[in-house]
């Protein structure tokens, strides 16, 4: 049975004193599903003191490809590993579409997290253009099988997959469930086909306390990956609740 999770994803969101309020709301959360924040590289000290001791687990939002050396401006996952981070996202589609991140770049990220025993959120998701063309399974095999090629298959259950279509993204426009179910299917039957039958797959795009339980009764869907309302302590304490 694959782990429940819900990580919240703050993005570039936060300050000193909003983080310190939030953090200490969710830290307090028990349940059955795992839970994580991924906060921005400057408040991951913060973080972490703020949820010492709790269940609660501190992810970063990205991670460099590169192990040391001059990478100007780069954060690698040794340096994440010394914050007590334990999980990174890589290949979110704010990084592919805003910030050129290739299949390929995604790969090596995934590599990088893995070779430093973090858990890599791998996420993959199709654009409304690519979906209206009919396009949406081809998008998502290929970018998970870009990865899948990166670390071998045998690596692929230290992972955690997220689906979110770009469409869907803090647009307010959440999947259908049965629009995230049947991709979430397709990347369930590549995890079988490579031995990673029980990974978490977790679905992102515009997930809100009202209508997560119903995202999270589908089979596959193991969990979300939220934005927007993980910056708001009751609504994404509801939408774990509703994961519970
Ligand atoms: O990584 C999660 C994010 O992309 C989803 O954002 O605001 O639609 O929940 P949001």
């Amino acid at each position: 049975m694959p782990a429940q999770w819900l990580i919240g994803n703050w993005k570039m969101n936060g300050s000193m004193d909003s983080n310190a309020a939030l953090l200490t709301e969710i830290r307090q959360v028990s349940g059955s599903a795992k839970m994580a924040v991924a906060v921005p590289h400057p408040y991951l000290s913060q973080a972490r003191d703020a949820l010492s001791g709790s269940e609660v687990q501190v992810s970063a939002q990205n991670l460099s490809a590169f192990e040391k050396g001059a990478y100007t401006g780069e954060v690698s996952a040794l340096m994440l590993c010394e914050f007590g981070v334990k999980l990174a996202l890589v290949g979110h589609s704010e990084r592919r579409h805003l910030f050129g991140e290739s299949d390929e770049v995604v790969a090596a990220k995934t590599i990088a997290a893995l070779n430093a025993r973090l858990t890599p959120v791998v996420c993959v998701g199709e654009t409304l253009t690519e979906r209206e063309a009919g396009n949406a399974k081809e998008v998502v095999l290929r970018q998970l099988n870009a990865v899948i090629d990166g670390i071998g298959a045998e690596r692929l259950s230290r992972c955690i997959l997220a689906y979110e279509p770009v469409w869907a993204i803090g647009t307010g426009k959440t999947a259908s469930p049965e629009q995230a179910q049947e991709v979430h299917g397709w990347l369930r039957e590549i995890a079988v086909q490579s031995g990673a039958a029980g990974v978490s797959i977790l679905y992102g795009g515009s997930v809100k306390a009202n209508n997560a339980a119903e995202m999270f009764a589908q089979p596959d869907v193991n969990g979300g990956l939220i934005g927007g309302a993980s910056l708001d302590a009751n609504e994404f304490i509801a939408i774990y609740q509703a994961l519970c």
